[in-house]
């Protein structure tokens, strides 16, 4: 399970260390943040991926998505005039998290090594990446480092490190080159959980949407991002015995039931409706009704991704299925860890979250994360000196 998550540096996440627990819910007002957590996070398993150069670049490069504020803001803060300061240290971007077992942290800065008249000039560049065991990076809990084009990891008699190469691109992240289970087991590990974690940004529902395809059907235990395999991720349910899912479908659509229709070898999802003599196809639909089944055939997937983050679920469906949508996150976060950013109270109510403030103490396993803005950055409600978790950011 992941215990926390840094971010520095990304846009008015100037600092941010998350606790995360089974279940945590990220709320605030318009603009403080919550979707910026949401985006760090999915750039966090692209370096799993070895998509985030790539995706940085789509987000305008580097220089776009830094915090635009000034470096040690406690000087706005007490004058109230925001004036440029000397810089400390780098100008960077970094991301990392912490688990139960391993943790990873990533350092992506300004290109420098793109060599004269590139095109490429503004990718932005890794320059730092740690694996490490525990809830911090140090010298004694890390197994792999990065620094430029040098990485070394602990060697197997535990002392001191042994060379991996002195030659690795700027563009590619140790996780991608390195992350043999034979050679390094524990780069596997981490690769592998960063490319299992799921985003799910909202569905496309309109006439031409994926989901609303009939498509040729294969067992799918996790529905992909944008929908289109609904069909068979619905089949995979009802042939793993779930009956989750027509409770579900039936407490929201006034005891309807959901099933798969097979047509010259492309599944097709069919709700049965009262009042209707037949079935009625994805086509026939309504938005709110496929959006419904979408987030059904993703949160009760038979064998879940280490990580689900949703971003405002609760978007474009009517109130009265809030409650049907929280129950089915929340029967998602019994088997696995789910992260929800949302703007609905009504969501909040009946996930049964506790503030932050009471659950750092005790050790609720569903937590709401509020974000205010202070002076431009995201703040975290109720975390304070004392009870931010534990985080060590590496040097360059
Ligand atoms: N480079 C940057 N530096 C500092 N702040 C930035 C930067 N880029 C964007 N912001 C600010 O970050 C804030 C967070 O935006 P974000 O989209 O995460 O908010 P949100 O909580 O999702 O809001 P909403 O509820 O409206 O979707 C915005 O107020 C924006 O002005
Ligand atoms: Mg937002």
């Amino acid at each position: 399970m992941l215990q926390t998550v840094a971010i520095r540096g990304y846009r008015s996440l100037r600092e941010v260390i998350l606790p995360l627990r089974r279940l945590t819910v990220i709320t605030g007002a318009n603009g403080t943040g919550k979707s910026s957590v949401y985006r760090a996070l999915r750039l966090l398993a692209d370096c799993g991926r070895g998509e985030v150069i790539g995706s940085l670049a789509r987000e305008g490069g580097v220089q776009s998505v830094l915090w635009a504020g000034p470096e040690q803001p406690s000087g706005a803060r007490r004058t109230g005039k925001v004036e440029g300061t000397v810089r400390g240290r780098p100008v960077s971007l970094e991301l990392g998290f912490a688990s139960d077992d391993f943790g990873y942290l990533v350092d992506l800065g300004l290109p420098q090594m793109a060599g004269h008249n590139s095109l490429f000039g503004l990718d932005p560049e890794i320059k730092q990446e740690a694996v490490f065991v525990g809830p911090v990076q140090r010298a004694g809990s890390t197994l792999v480092r990065r620094t430029r084009e040098f990485a070394e990891a602990s060697s197997e008699s535990g002392r001191g490190f042994d060379e991996l190469t002195r030659s690795l691109p700027a563009y590619r992240s140790v996780l991608a080159e390195y992350a043999h289970p034979g050679a390094h087991p524990e780069l596997a590990a981490v690769r592998d959980r960063l490319r299992g974690w799921r985003f799910y940004d909202g569905f496309r529902v309109d006439a031409d949407a994926p989901a609303r395809r009939p498509q040729v059907g294969t067992r799918t235990p996790v529905l992909s991002d944008d929908g289109s395999d609904l069909a068979a991720a619905i089949q995979t349910i009802i042939e793993a015995g779930f009956d989750d899912l027509q409770r579900s479908v039936a407490d929201a659509f006034d005891g309807a039931t959901v099933s798969v229709a097979v047509h010259d070898g492309l599944f097709d999802v069919q709700l049965q409706q009262r009042g209707m003599l037949r079935p009625l196809r994805s086509a026939e639909l309504s938005d709110g009704t496929l959006r419904f089944l979408l987030w059904a055939a993703a949160l009760l997937s038979p064998q879940p991704p280490s990580l689900m983050v949703l971003n405002e679920p609760e978007t474009s469906l009517h109130p009265d299925l809030v409650r049907p949508l929280a129950t089915l996150i929340r029967t998602a976060a019994a088997q696995t860890q789910v992260v929800v950013v949302t703007h609905s109270r009504a969501m909040l109510e009946f996930l049964d979250t506790a503030p932050l403030a009471e659950a750092v103490e005790g050790d609720g396993d569903a937590v709401e994360v509020g974000l205010y803005k202070d002076f431009g950055e995201t703040k975290v409600v109720g975390l304070g000196l004392l009870t931010t978790p534990p985080w060590e950011w590496g040097k360059r």
